[in-house]
């Protein structure tokens, strides 16, 4: 074919816009199967999705950049669409937009009234999406009037830029209504709107449309007044704003940045902003109101009980189980728990049992009062007040107490919380049949059958996997006969380093790269720590690299590669063995059975001068600077004279790109990495500088700054924010937040150096840290150093745990 035809071809196909994603719909150009829009930056796209069951399908807005659709609009909510080959998007003859197909004209439409003013049937009308996420349908003669916009009509996601309010003129008002299930887009529980009376300028969220269980607050123009936590976030990237003029009054918000975030509804009721991680392609929670998920009303429905302490936070009560385990799995437990055993008395009487059969009572220590409110019943003692539970076949739970007297329920438990400080902890009588109660001791030793049978099991295959793997390692023997020397450093035979730790049989400790081994050699009597490498998938060659590099890595505040092992694929690396273990066992030991004296404040500075020394001498002295990657109290090691030397350095190149996934998935680390780990950008030895400052305050407060709860979560105590919050009150408060073991005994000057280099080291902006070598410069009294600034990620945290004066 003629060149320039083709290119002619080209231009023309890419002139139509039919092959290529539009970002409207027009007269001529429905949407059906599975074409979608893209709004003109590529921001959002619209078509037919998915979220769960098969053959439910939804007209809906989703994140265009990322690739797992995250709806922030659905157009047909609660009308589901079977076939989307067979049904259009389309704007109809009177300028609606319409869900349609053939037996069904009308499955969704925007219904934008006809007025006499205009004459329908002229109308043109274009769906266009906006790059902002709304979806605007327009007059084509008049395309700065929009006639319908999603942004009007929110679903459970509020996006910078939409509204939250109330038109005056039309009556139509903003909500956030949550999803009934995560793949379930029709009407769950839980709405949020402003004040539908108009009467105050505050954000509510309600139950069933019936009860309120948060509230913001009024807005004073700036924040709202039980969101004090606000100012800040107003400050940082976060733009509120209120507006009420003559034709509505609305509460809208946008974002500084160019990150994509969304707030939502979720559907464990609670109001959620969220930015996206393209790093680790998950959500990340920047605030959630009610701030306790069990404050959320009736979280678990109808007999289930929510534990702010234990995940799960739902569970039903003791005698009921999930009524829908799928439904339940998937957040919507609206239908709750049910009984496992029906009560007695709504049993036939000719069922009815003999008398020691009644129903029996169920008490439930330290628990919230249930919903709906009790009835006060005239009961002198505990047993009137339960017989006057059973004389009613309707009362499903009573509690009694001197003062308080006798309440019923009658009906359904709703929003009973359990290890409920704050309502007091009263105990709650639940009313289940008979059976429930003396079947609980049988079923409980069935269960430990079970376990011990498939215990058993489990350990008759471990026995069978060890024995056939010794079998295997006789078998191919060992590997490099003799005890050789490369770049300074000793290569080990596996079958003499299995000899000097008698079979690897004391282990020092074990962490996300492997376990560590004590061992004595043989020939100079000299004890050794023998680390076995685990998940590294480097070949031979490389791994020889890496460790002789280590190897040259020599300082006081280093501790010392003496060897390694390379055997099949076993990796061990052989380093100096330290008398007095890692850091955290002297700072976090509870005083139980084996505990020595906390290190006093001389030994701990000098810890963190040494630690400092190392890392600096890591960063800026060797021939190739090494970053850590990994600075916690647990890679610091103690020699016997309690002087610091940092372990595992060099492992972060050696274990290559694994290492950043162990890292963030390990427990325990999290709290030291700086937000650029979290962020995905290149990391550099301010990274390390930000671990440091972490630890530092943790050798100040001899506690650790962050308490994890399995699952990743990310809870930074309050420690540094305390710390950083004194620093900002003045100078003089710093001795408060030494360790109160220490009673007091320390240099104070030195505790306000060593808080003000932490806050500095802990800056949200890499290049606001200090160097290394500078927090050594500072700690040695060298050089002077300004009041830090509150980190920005400290103050959003602050800000979500409420007012830290308090603890
Ligand atoms: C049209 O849509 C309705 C509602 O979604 C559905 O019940 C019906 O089966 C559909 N009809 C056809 C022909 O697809
Ligand atoms: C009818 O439409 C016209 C033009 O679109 C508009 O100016 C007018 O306010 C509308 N009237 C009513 C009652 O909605
Ligand atoms: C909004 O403005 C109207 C009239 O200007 C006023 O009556 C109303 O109180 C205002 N509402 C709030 C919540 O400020
Ligand atoms: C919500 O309220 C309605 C009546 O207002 C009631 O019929 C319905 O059962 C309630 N839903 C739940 C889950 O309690
Ligand atoms: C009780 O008995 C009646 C008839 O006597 C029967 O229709 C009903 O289903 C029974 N109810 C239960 C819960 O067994």
């Amino acid at each position: 074919m003629n060149p320039w035809l083709l290119l002619l071809l080209l231009v023309l196909s890419s002139l139509n816009p039919s092959s290529s994603a539009s970002n409207s719909i027009s007269v001529k150009q429905p949407l059906s199967g599975t074409q979608k829009l893209i709004s003109d930056g590529g921001k959002f796209a619209l078509g037919f999705f998915k979220p769960g069951k098969p053959d439910y399908y939804y007209i809906g807005i989703w994140f265009n950049k990322i690739s797992k659709q995250y709806p922030v609009w659905v157009a047909s909510r609660d009308t589901p669409v079977t076939d989307p080959t067979t049904t259009q998007l389309k704007i109809s003859a009177d300028g609606n937009l319409v869900l349609s197909n053939r037996s069904n004209p009308n499955i969704w439409s925007t219904n934008i009234r006809a007025n006499s003013t205009s004459s329908t049937t002229t109308t043109t009308t274009l769906a266009v999406l906006l790059d902002t996420g709304n979806l605007v349908v327009r007059d084509v003669s008049n395309p700065n009037i929009a006639l319908w916009q999603s942004f009007d009509h929110p679903t459970d996601t509020w996006l910078p830029g939409g509204k939250l309010g109330h038109n005056k003129v039309t009556g139509v008002s903003q909500q956030l209504t949550s999803w009934k299930s995560k793949e379930d887009p029709s009407s769950g529980l839980y709405r949020m709107e402003l004040d539908p009376e108009g009467s105050t300028s505050q954000l509510s969220i309600k139950w069933n449309n019936s009860r309120e269980y948060w509230t913001s607050g009024t807005w004073n123009g700036q924040i709202f007044s039980r969101m004090p936590e606000m100012t800040q976030r107003q400050k940082v990237n976060f733009y509120f704003g209120y507006v009420n003029d003559t034709t509505e009054n609305y509460f809208t918000y946008s974002i500084k940045g160019s990150f994509i975030s969304r707030t939502i509804l979720d559907v464990s009721g609670q109001i959620q902003h969220q930015t996206w991680l393209f790093d680790s392609q998950e959500w990340t929670l920047i605030w959630s109101q009610p701030a306790q998920p069990c404050d959320v009303y009736s979280l678990c429905g109808p007999y289930g009980s929510c534990d702010q302490n234990v995940k799960p936070y739902c569970k039903c009560l003791r005698g009921f189980s999930e009524k829908s385990p799928t439904n339940w799995d998937l957040g919507d437990r609206s239908g709750g728990c049910a009984r496992n055993t029906q009560l007695q008395c709504s049993r036939n009487s000719s069922e009815y049992g003999p008398a020691d059969q009644k129903d029996k009572f169920y008490a439930m220590s330290d628990t919230g009062l249930p919903d709906p409110p009790p009835i006060s019943v005239q009961a002198g003692s505990a047993s009137d007040c339960e017989q006057a539970c059973l004389n009613s076949c309707s009362c499903t739970a009573y509690s009694y107490g001197a003062s308080a007297g006798c309440s019923v329920w009658y009906g359904d438990l709703l929003d009973l919380k359990e290890h409920a400080s704050t309502g007091g902890g009263s105990t709650l009588f639940l009313r289940l049949a008979a059976s429930e109660i003396i079947d609980m001791s049988p079923k409980t030793n069935k269960g430990a059958v079970i376990r011990a049978v498939t215990g058993g099991a489990a350990g008759c295959l471990i026995f069978l996997v060890v024995v056939l793997v010794l079998i295997w390692r006789r078998r191919r023997g060992t590997a490099g006969k003799s005890k050789a020397v490369e770049g300074g450093l000793l290569a080990f035979r596996y079958s003499d380093l299995q000899r000097a730790t008698n079979n690897f049989s004391e282990k020092l400790g074990g962490g996300a790269f492997g376990s560590v081994f004590k061992g004595i050699l043989p020939d100079s009597n000299a004890a050794i720590a023998v680390k076995k490498l685990e998940g590294l998938r480097q070949g031979e060659k490389q791994f020889r690299t890496e460790v002789s590099t280590i190897g040259t890595v020599q300082h006081v505040n280093l501790v010392r590669l003496y060897g390694f092992c390379s055997h099949g694929t076993e990796k061990l690396l052989v380093y100096e063995y330290m008398p007095n273990g890692s850091l955290d066992a002297h700072l976090f030991q509870d005083g139980g059975a084996g505990a020595t004296t906390v290190p006093d404040w001389t030994t701990r500075y000098q810890i963190a001068l040494g630690t400092a020394r190392g890392l600096a001498y890591l960063h800026e002295q060797c021939r190739e600077c090494i970053i850590h990657c990994d600075i916690k109290p647990e890679n610091v090691l103690l020699d016997a004279c309690m002087a610091p030397k940092v372990a595992d350095f060099g492992l972060a190149k050696l274990l290559g790109r694994d290492f950043s996934r162990v890292l963030t998935s390990m427990r325990g680390t999290i709290g030291y990495l700086a937000p650029e780990w979290i962020a995905g950008v290149a990391i550099t030895a301010r990274a390390d500088v930000y671990s440091y400052g972490m630890m530092l305050f943790e050798i100040i407060s001899g506690k650790r700054n962050s308490d994890q709860q399995g699952d990743g979560e990310i809870k930074i105590g309050f420690f540094p924010i305390l710390a950083a919050t004194r620093l900002m009150e003045g100078e003089d408060a710093m001795m408060s937040l030494l360790d109160p073991r220490l009673k007091g005994e320390a240099d104070a000057e030195e505790v306000t150096r060593a808080c003000k280099v932490a806050c500095w080291c802990i800056q949200d902006n890499e290049h606001s840290r200090p160097s290394m070598g500078q927090v050594v410069q500072i700690l040695e009294g060298v050089v002077e150093v300004n009041m830090p600034p509150m980190p920005r990620t400290l103050q959003l945290l602050a800000d979500n745990m409420g007012n830290i004066n308090s603890l």
